[in-house]
């Protein structure tokens, strides 16, 4: 997957160093050459000479070495990418800011190749207003961003800011190096609006009704979009997961009721409507103010439950020039039902996934669907990673 890319690895003070020789073991695994930087900070962390061993490179954490120096323009146009991972909240700041007081803050200045940062810090840095805004910078310069996960951090909390797994961060790259390959065609579409995850019906301020949607399948659509140039508005509903690209607006709602809200507002302006999100069909009639206690005796409650508005039916009322598809997640008769909600939705295509497929559906990194249309035949897509679905998904709406 890798053969002949040179990668520089530079590691930076946080505790999820201690994950980089195995992120270097996968990566020479995949055939790349590996050059390790290191900032001071990061050798608290993880020792130099794991590292070393590993990449069977010496590791360099200073621009000079007795009287040696280590020449950084030259290692920052050597390498086919930089990866800076785990990147601390300290190094962020400094890429954010120009700051150039170590060997990777060299290297990066001087690098002419693409730049890949995989953030790594305890919840509360992550979710900084500072942290957030350095964030935006360095996106904004062009380095892509490996979004961190949701986990258990070095505070002990589960929280988000984890570094991504290293299996991720290799997929990240290899598909990196795919697309740089054989870049994207540009998209027949202009404007998308996405809708991806799950809602959550209030019952009471501290209990919902809700669904397992990790909203990865509408994500993975919205990206691909937007790297064949569309711009894209991705509603997505409660999720852990980070959407970290310039170009996508996102919209983040709650309920079913918010969802349809910001769909309607700018579908007119759209050319393609994709609705991977899992909305739920009913709401709790009322929303208790106060949590609701458990009554002495009562051995069982009822909550009421009134509809939510359908939204793709709703678009689909209100089409004109839109492209409309929507998903349908089945568990039996999946085929029949699928081509219902095609026709009742008047939807232009659905997705159908099925419960039964082992790897397809809720919260896997991977899915297998069928795509129903009006004039053609049930069209298969094996099991693949999201982000290969979703381009799947796209060709053939895009060429049908
Ligand atoms: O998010 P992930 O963990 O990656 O999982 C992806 C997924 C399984 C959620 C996704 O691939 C999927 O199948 N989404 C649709 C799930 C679903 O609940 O479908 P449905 O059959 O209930 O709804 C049919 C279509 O109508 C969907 O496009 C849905 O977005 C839409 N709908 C449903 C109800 C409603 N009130 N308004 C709607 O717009």
């Amino acid at each position: 997957m890798l053969t002949n890319k040179k990668i520089i690895l530079a590691v930076t003070g946080s505790i999820a160093a201690y994950k980089t020789p195995e992120l270097v073991r996968q990566l020479v695994k995949q055939g790349a050459e590996v050059q390790v930087l290191m900032t001071p900070a990061a050798a608290d962390f993880v020792s130099p000479l794991a590292l070393s061993t590993v990449s069977k490179k010496p590791v360099f954490n200073s621009v000079s070495n007795n009287d040696q120096w280590h020449n950084h323009v030259h290692l920052g146009r050597w390498a086919d990418v930089l990866l800076i991972a785990p990147c601390s909240a300290n190094t962020l700041a400094k890429m954010a800011n120009g700051l150039c007081d170590n060997m990777v803050q060299a290297v990066y200045l001087s690098a002419t190749c693409p730049v890949l940062i995989a953030p790594a810090m305890d919840e509360d840095m992550w979710l900084h207003p500072a942290t957030e805004a350095n964030v935006k910078k360095v996106a904004a310069y062009g380095n892509q961003i490996i979004a961190p996960e949701h986990g258990e951090l070095a505070s002990g909390i589960i929280g988000a800011g984890r570094m991504a797994d290293p299996e991720h961060i290799v997929q990240f790259i290899a598909d990196f190096f795919k697309k740089k390959d054989t870049p994207p065609a540009p998209s027949k579409f202009k404007k998308a609006l996405i809708t991806a995850g799950p809602t959550y019906e209030k019952l009471d301020p501290v209990r919902f009704i809700g669904n397992y949607s990790s909203g990865k399948m509408g994500i993975a659509l919205a990206k691909t979009l937007a790297e064949q140039g569309v711009a894209v508005t991705l509603v997505l509903g409660p999720t852990k997961e980070e959407v970290l690209l310039p170009n996508i607006t996102l919209l983040r709602v709650e309920s079913a009721q918010e969802m349809f809200d910001q769909c309607n507002a700018v579908f007119e302006d759209i050319d393609l409507v994709i609705m991977s999100a899992a909305v739920a069909d009913f709401r709790p009639a009322t929303q208790a103010k106060e949590k609701i206690k458990k009554t002495d005796g009562a051995e069982h409650i009822t909550i009421e439950l009134v509809k939510n508005p359908d939204i793709l039916a709703t678009l689909g009322k209100k089409k004109t020039h839109q492209v409309l598809v929507g998903f349908a997640l089945e568990t039996n008769n999946e085929l029949a039902h699928a081509q219902a909600k095609l026709d009742k939705k008047n939807a232009d295509f659905i997705v159908l996934n099925s419960l039964n497929d082992k790897g397809a559906g809720f919260g896997t990194d991977t899915n297998k669907v069928t795509i129903i249309s009006h004039n053609n035949q049930p069209y298969e897509v094996p099991l693949q990673s999201k982000t290969a679905i979703a381009l799947a998904i796209i060709n053939y709406i895009s060429n049908a």
